[in-house]
Formats: structure tokens, sequence, C-alpha cells
């Protein structure tokens, strides 16, 4: 089954067409006009979105030589509603006018299962149910068990700032520009973890319940602000020669929260397989901090970690050959949506 893939979640549009020997082609086209306001705006990325559709689409299928899909998978949410709704559109027009199914999609699924592609740059090999995920993106840090497909349990998840957004914050403070992620990764590469930042602990209710599970859950809005009120006190730390410790200190931070969430979650479940997924697993730090666990860990290639289309048809196809009926045409965009 050849799937086209069409993501438009956020500020990358993109296609990708996906069939049983893998990745045909995958186009991303990045919004760079969102850098002089530092951070995505809404109304601007849907019209650029509306803008590229149509060539990124149609290089997507030139790329993989093919001329009409057998079914379409779209992202349906979550992420900014008017940039969904212009891939979903795009994906029922697309849909009527070849005549095959359309499926929507939700993006944090892609993120989820995007370890299961061909090729991982770490961890090749068949992966089999059960196994972790972690997702870290710009707007969510979850760590799930997956059961089987479309069985996800939260084992552990941020209560306030994603991963992310914590590192397009620094970024931020240390007037680097955006996305800071890749930016703060870089520089924390040249630098020394020498201020000690908080790694916080809170125990996770189980929901519905007063009971505490036996994962922690995540928090990074106090690692920001611990690292706002060290610049306050000492704004030289912003200085290029220094900055670069402030990366390495709060990514050494990071790395340990999420170390210790998986540890424990491998722990407690008797998992031994993490797969990663979202814009932030194509952390340097974060990459190498899982690898050194002593698990077995999935990594994709960066490029599959950020936002891309090929993730979604995957996901789409997968559903979709485990029987999942097509959507009906009245399918509409979910701005909120967990898995
Ligand atoms: O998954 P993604 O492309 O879009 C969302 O679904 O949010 O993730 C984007 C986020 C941004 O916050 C960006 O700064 C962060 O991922 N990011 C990184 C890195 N590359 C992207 N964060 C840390 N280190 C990186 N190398
Ligand atoms: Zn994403």
């Amino acid at each position: 089954m050849i799937v086209l893939g069409i993501e438009t979640s956020c500020d990358d549009t993109a296609a990708a067409v996906v069939d049983e020997s893998g990745v045909r082609s995958d186009v991303v086209w990045s919004q760079s006009l969102h850098e002089r306001y530092g951070g995505v705006v809404p109304e601007l990325a849907s019209r650029a979105h509306a803008e590229q559709i149509v060539p990124v689409v149609r290089a997507a299928l030139t790329v993989a030589g093919v001329d009409r899909p057998d079914a379409i998978a779209v992202t349906a949410g979550p992420g900014l509603m008017g940039a969904v709704l212009v891939g979903l559109c795009f994906a029922k027009s697309a849909s009527v006018g070849w005549g095959v199914p359309f499926l929507g999609v939700n993006h944090l699924e892609g993120h989820l299962l995007s370890g299961l592609m061909e090729p991982v740059v770490e961890g090749a090999g068949s992966v089999a149910f059960p196994f972790l995920s972690l997702v870290i993106s710009g707007g969510h840090s979850t760590l799930y068990k997956v059961l089987a497909l479309g069985r996800y349990e939260v084992v552990s998840e941020t209560v306030d700032d994603a991963i992310g957004e914590a590192y397009d914050k620094v970024a931020r403070m240390l007037g680097l520009g955006y996305p800071g992620g890749p930016l703060v990764d870089r520089l924390a590469g040249l630098g020394k973890p020498t201020i000690a930042f908080p790694r916080p602990r809170l125990a996770r209710l189980v929901p519905g319940t007063a009971e505490r599970a036996p994962v922690d859950d995540m928090s990074f809005s106090g690692l920001k602000t611990a690292v706002r009120t060290a610049i306050e006190r000492d704004p030289g730390l912003t200085s290029a020669d220094r900055a670069p410790d402030v990366c390495a200190s709060f990514q050494q931070a990071v790395v340990d929260v999420i170390n210790d969430r998986v540890r424990q979650a491998a722990r407690a479940s008797g998992i031994g397989t993490v797969l990663i997924g979202g814009g932030a697993a194509a952390n340097e730090g974060i990459r190498a901090g899982l690898l050194g666990l002593g698990l077995r860990v999935v990594l994709p290639p960066k490029g599959r970690c950020t936002d891309n289309a090929a993730m979604i048809a995957h996901v789409g196809r997968l559903h979709l050959l485990a029987g999942c009926p097509p959507d009906p045409l009245f399918r509409t965009a979910q701005a909120r949506w967990s898995v």
C-alpha cells in the first residue's frame, strides 16, 4: 500500500510517500519566516502552508515516482488549528480527486512510532511490542508504554513546560535566536556543565486515584527559571565565552531528568527497549545520555525526529493495514488530542 503523508501542524509544510519498501520520499519545507518574531505566528503559518502545500506534495510524489497513492494520511491534530486545517482540507480534496481513502493521524502518534521506521541511526532490527517511547517536542514531553498499535499508557509526563519549549526559552534568554533547541544544543557541546541547576522530582499520581505511580513526572519550568535567575544575578553569563557553560549545564540537567525517568520506567515495567521521537530527540546530549543507560535504545535520524510527513504516512499506513476504517469527509481537525 502506497501512502502519501501530509503534515502541516506547526511551522513545517511536509509531504512524504511510504510503502512496504520504506520511505520513498520525504520533503520538508521549513518556514523560516517566523525567525524574526522569535516564535511561530499561527496566522502566518497557515498562509505559508496554503502557499507551499501543492509544490511540497508534488515534489514528494515526483521523488517517489508515484502519480496517485493508494491512500492519504494527514495530521488532524494536535497543533495550530488553522495550520492543521490547511493540510486536512488539501488531503480531503486530493482524496476526492484521486478517489482514494484518507485517514486523519495524531501528530504525537507519528513521533511516538517514528523509531519503527527504517533506517534508524541506532538500535536497528525489528522492534517488538511492548516498548517505551519518549516523545519530546515543542509542545509535549511524555514517556509512554507502548503495548500495541493504538495502545499507549502514559508513564511520565511534564507537568509544565515541554523540553523543546524550555530549550527555546533558554535560547531567548541567551539571545541566540529561534528555534533555540539546535542552537543551545550546539553551544552545549562547546561548554562544560559548571553550574548546578535543579533536577526536580515529582511523584506521579495515578489519574483518578490518590495513589502514586512507580515513576515520577517531569517538570522543566523550575529549571528554566533557575537559568533566568542565574542570568539576572550574573548578566555576564550571556557572553560568548560563558554561554556555552550555561547551555551545557542546562542540557546536563535535562539529560539527568530524562535518564532518571527512563531508567525508573524500564525497571518498573521490565521493558528494556526505548524509542525516542519529537524535535528535542535530535539533541546530541539527550541521544548520548540515553545510549549510556544500558537499554536497547532506538534512535531515528535527526530529520525524522523533527516534524516530518514520513512519520504520519507510516502511522496512517499501519492503521489502515490493521483494518482501521478511513475517515469520512466531515472529519475535522482537533487542536488538542491525546493519543
Ligand atoms: O517535533 P517538533 O519539530 O515540533 C513539535 O511538534 O513541537 O519539535 C520542535 C521543538 C522546538 O522546540 C525545537 O527547539 C526543539 O524541538 N528542537 C531541539 C533540537 N532540535 C529541535 N531541542 C533540543 N535540541 C535539539 N537539537
Ligand atoms: Zn512534532
